[in-house]
C-alpha cells in the first residue's frame, strides 16, 4: 500500500462513534449562550451549580430508575474493566471465565441459586461502572454523600453536561446528549415548590425566545393511590388485550402505565377509553395536584393537563411534566421532570422530598436553530492588515490592547499584501480592517476600514480605541 493510501485508510477509520457528534463553531457559540442563560436565570432563583462525575455505579441507576425501565434494561453503557472482578454479558452476570465451557457451567450453577444470584447481582451493582444516563440519581447520591440534609433546606442545585444512552440515533436523539437540569431537595413538598421549578424553566425558555413552547402537566399519585390505579388499569387492559400490540401486551404485566405512552395509531382509541389517574388520586394527592395548578396560575404559567403523561422512570410520584417545542419532529420533548419524594431514602439517605427537571440541550438548540433564533456566523471585530517589520511590532501591540478592551482580533502571523489581507478579512466576516504600514506607523495615524461600506478614516491610537468602543456600544 502506498503511503498516501495508508494515510487515507487511517483517516477513514476514525469517525465519531455512532450516536455521538462533534459540536463545532459557530454552533458552539449558541451552546455557550444557552448555558450562560441557564447560569443567569437559575441563579436568579438561588440555585447553585453542582458538577457531577460522568461515571457512576450500575447500582445507583438500577435502584433509582428501576430495573424494568428501558434505560437500565437496555440503554446503559457499561464500562469494561481490564481485569474484571465479575463478567457482564448480555442479560446475565457471572465470575471471570476460565474457559468458555467453564464460564457457561459456572454461570448456570450460580444463577440457579437465588441467594447466590442476589449476592452476585449486588456485587455487580456496586462494582460495575456505567456512563450516567441521567443525573437526578447522581444529585441524590451527592446530597447524601455530602450530608446536605444539614444545610438549610431545601437545597437547590443545577447541572449541565453529557448523558449517555444506547438508543437508536435519529434527529434529536443521540447516544451522547447534553442535559441542563435542576433539582430541589429537602424541605417540604409544598405545591409552590413544584410551581416555582416549572416557572423557572419556562422563564429560561422565554429568555431564549424558544418558539411553540407547550407545557403538559399531570399527577401520577403516590405509593398509596398509584398501585390501586395500576391494578384498575391492568384489569381494564386485560379486557382489551387482544386488540393491543405486542409491546403493550407485555407491559400489561411489567408496567401498565407505560401503555399510556404508546404512540401506536391502532391503540389510541382504546387508550382514550381507559380510566384517568386524576379520578383515582387519594385525597392528599388530589389536593396537591389542585394546589400545583393554582400555584401555576398565580405565576401566569400556561399549562395543558395530560393524563397520559406518566414519564418512564420509577422514581416519580405526584407532579410530572413535560415541555415540547416546535421544529423537532417526533423527538419533540425538550424538557421532562417531576417529583420524586422518597428517592433519597431509597438510596440510603434520610426521608427527603425532591422535584426537578432536565432539559435536552441538543433538542433545545435544534429548535432555536429551526426557528431562526440562532446567531449567525460569529465574525471577528478587527482584522489587522500589516506590512513591514515595524508595522508587525505595532500590530502585535495593537492586537494586545484591542483584545484587552474586549474586541475579537485576527492578527495574521505572516506578512500579506494589503489586497489579500482585506479579502481575507472579508471572508472571515470581520467588521473592520486595521491597516498598518510604514506610513501609518511613522505618522502615528492608523487607518481603519469599515468593511460593510468600504469607508476609511485615520485615527490616533487612543482615538481608534475610543471610536471602536463607541461603535460597539451603539450596536449592542
Ligand atoms: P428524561 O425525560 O429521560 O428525564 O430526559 C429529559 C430530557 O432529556 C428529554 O426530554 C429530552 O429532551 C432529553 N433526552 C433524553 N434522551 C435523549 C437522547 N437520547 N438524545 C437527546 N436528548 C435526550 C430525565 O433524564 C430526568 N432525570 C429528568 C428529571 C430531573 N426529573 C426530575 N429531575
Amino acid at each position: 500500500m502506498s503511503e498516501g493510501a495508508a494515510k487515507k485508510d487511517e483517516r477513514l477509520k476514525f469517525q465519531a462513534v455512532r450516536g455521538t457528534r462533534d459540536l463545532l463553531p459557530p454552533e458552539t457559540a449558541l451552546w455557550n449562550r444557552v448555558e450562560q442563560a441557564a447560569h443567569d436565570v437559575f441563579g436568579t432563583f438561588s440555585f447553585g451549580e453542582i458538577r457531577l462525575p460522568a461515571i457512576e455505579t450500575l447500582g445507583l441507576f438500577a435502584r433509582s430508575l428501576g430495573t424494568e425501565t428501558d434505560i437500565v434494561g437496555k440503554e446503559m453503557f457499561l464500562l469494561a474493566e481490564r481485569e474484571p472482578s465479575v463478567v457482564v454479558h448480555p442479560g446475565r452476570f457471572g465470575p471471570p471465565p476460565q474457559s468458555e465451557q467453564d464460564r457457561r457451567d459456572e454461570a448456570e450453577r450460580v444463577f440457579s441459586e437465588p441467594a447466590m444470584r442476589e449476592s452476585i447481582e449486588h456485587q455487580i451493582e456496586e462494582s460495575v461502572l456505567v456512563l450516567r444516563p441521567e443525573a437526578t440519581a447522581s444529585v441524590c447520591r451527592a446530597y447524601i454523600e455530602h450530608g446536605m440534609q444539614q444545610l438549610p433546606q431545601p437545597v437547590k442545585l443545577y447541572y449541565m453536561g453529557p448523558m449517555f444512552r444506547r438508543e437508536r440515533p435519529q434527529k434529536g436523539r443521540y447516544r451522547q446528549f447534553y442535559q441542563i437540569g435542576a433539582e430541589v431537595l429537602g424541605g417540604s413538598d409544598a405545591p409552590a415548590i413544584d410551581a416555582e421549578v416549572i416557572e423557572m424553566v419556562m422563564m429560561f425558555f422565554d429568555r431564549l425566545e424558544l418558539q411553540g413552547v407547550q407545557l403538559d402537566l399531570n399527577s401520577i399519585g403516590c405509593r398509596e393511590c398509584r398501585p390501586r390505579y395500576i391494578e384498575l388499569l391492568r384489569a381494564e387492559l386485560l379486557k382489551v388485550k387482544d386488540k393491543l400490540g405486542a409491546d403493550s401486551q407485555r407491559r400489561i404485566e411489567t408496567n401498565p402505565l407505560r401503555v399510556l405512552d404508546s404512540k401506536l395509531e391502532s391503540e389510541q382509541g382504546i387508550i382514550a377509553a381507559l380510566p384517568h389517574i386524576a379520578d383515582h388520586l387519594c385525597e392528599e394527592c388530589a389536593a396537591h395536584y389542585a394546589a400545583v395548578k393554582h400555584q401555576l396560575e398565580m405565576r401566569g404559567v400556561i399549562y395543558r393537563e395530560n393524563w397520559r403523561l406518566v414519564r418512564g422512570l420509577d422514581y416519580y410520584m405526584r407532579t410530572t411534566f413535560e415541555i415540547t417545542a416546535q421544529g423537532l419532529g417526533s423527538q419533540n420533548a425538550v424538557c421532562g421532570g417531576g417529583r420524586y419524594d422518597g428517592l433519597v431514602e431509597l438510596l440510603g439517605g434520610p426521608p427527603t422530598k425532591g422535584i426537578g427537571f432536565a432539559i435536552g440541550e441538543d433538542r433545545l438548540i435544534l429548535s432555536l436553530q429551526e426557528s431562526g433564533k440562532a446567531p449567525a456566523q460569529q465574525g471577528r471585530d478587527v482584522y489587522i492588515a500589516w506590512m513591514g517589520e515595524r508595522a508587525h511590532a505595532t500590530a502585535i501591540r495593537a492586537a494586545k490592547d484591542l483584545r484587552k478592551a474586549g474586541f475579537s482580533v485576527e492578527l495574521p502571523p505572516v506578512e500579506q499584501k494589503f489586497g489579500k489581507a482585506l479579502g481575507q478579512a472579508d471572508k472571515l466576516g470581520a467588521k473592520y480592517a486595521l491597516i498598518l504600514g510604514d506610513n501609518e506607523v511613522s505618522e502615528g495615524l492608523w487607518t481603519l476600514k469599515t468593511l460593510a461600506d468600504g469607508s476609511q478614516a485615520k485615527y490616533t491610537e487612543p482615538d481608534l480605541l475610543e471610536h471602536l468602543r463607541k461603535q460597539k456600544a451603539l450596536s449592542s
